[in-house]
């Protein structure tokens, strides 16, 4: 697909069929992820899949924003692994896991597959749920799957900021 297709296309899914992602097309979003930058490519990002019945279900009650998605990426990095910025007390996991996040939802939209990125949830009670180590912090989850008959992008969607609110040339 085009790229100004898939910047297009992608919209935050908030109601899932239960049609299966394909593992050839999960493939590709991971792919798409690995392959992000990172912080002096440390490469710090851990991404779990939920697909069983069992990882769904415990996700199920780990967040009000369950939309029905069969899949579910939790994307987590790991603490111990990241870049503090010298000029700064900054670190670097947020950023990079964010941006692995990114590569996955705009994979996602070019294989044709529905996303969206939840934050409503508590990073260590997921971390715990699922038993991840503790040096782990869990940054958000995707849900991946395929929109359910009649839903579509929600009227926010197409809201956006003037480019004259957003960019300042100096
Ligand atoms: C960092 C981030 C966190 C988000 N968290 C949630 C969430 O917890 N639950 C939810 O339903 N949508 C969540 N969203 C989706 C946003 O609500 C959505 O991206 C925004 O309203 C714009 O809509 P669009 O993605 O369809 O263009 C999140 C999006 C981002 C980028």
């Amino acid at each position: 697909m085009e790229f100004t297709d898939v910047i297009k296309n992608r919209y935050s899914c908030k109601r899932y069929s239960d049609r299966a992602v394909e593992e050839d097309k999960l493939t590709a979003i991971l792919e798409a992820g690995r392959v992000a930058p990172t912080a002096k490519n440390l490469q710090e990002q851990h991404v779990y899949v939920l697909q069983s019945a069992e990882a769904l279900e415990k996700f199920n009650g780990l967040t009000p924003c369950r939309y029905g998605a069969p899949t579910v990426l939790l994307v987590a990095f790991d603490s111990e692994n990241v870049y503090t910025y010298p000029s700064s007390e900054r670190t670097s996991g947020v950023e990079d896991a964010s941006i692995v996040a990114t590569h996955m939802i705009l994979a996602a939209a070019n294989e044709g597959v529905d996303s969206c990125w939840v934050n409503r949830l508590n990073p260590d009670e997921v971390a715990k749920a699922f038993g991840l180590p503790g040096n782990e912090v869990v940054l958000c989850a995707i849900d991946l799957g395929y929109a359910a008959e009649g839903t579509g992008p929600l009227p926010n969607h197409a809201s956006r900021k003037e480019l004259a609110e957003t960019v300042t040339r100096l």
